[in-house]
């Protein structure tokens, strides 16, 4: 689920693996990719649960701008995966709902 060429993008140096959790399932991903790669390179779809239908959402806009992609990562709320550079050992759980209510620059989600 990797890219490992491209013809415009020169070559990408990928950081070191590492392990992280989902959901309290070990996984594993490249130091510094977008949390959300990691997942998506997984076969992880779905990063969270709207609160009034219980719609699953994910990746969207991949950009930082649409809140779909937000998860519980080391007990915080409303982190957008694909934004937030992996690390070792980061426990990244499904995200049920607003908890919060806010994004990482206070924004109603
Ligand atoms: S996919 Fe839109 S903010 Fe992450």
């Amino acid at each position: 689920m990797r890219i490992a060429e491209h013809p415009i993008i020169e070559s990408y140096q990928k950081g070191r693996k590492v392990t992280f959790t989902f959901d309290g399932k070990e996984m594993e991903g490249f130091e510094g990719e977008p949390i959300a790669v990691a997942l998506r390179a997984a076969g992880v779809m779905i990063h969270r649960y709207t609160q009034k239908r219980h719609e699953p959402r994910g990746i969207f806009c991949a950009i930082g701008r649409c809140t779909d992609c937000v998860m519980v990562v080391d007990g915080r709320p409303n982190i957008r995966t694909c934004m937030t550079p992996l690390k070792e050992g980061m426990q990244v759980e499904t995200q049920y709902g607003v908890q919060g209510g806010r994004g990482e620059t206070g924004e109603t989600i």
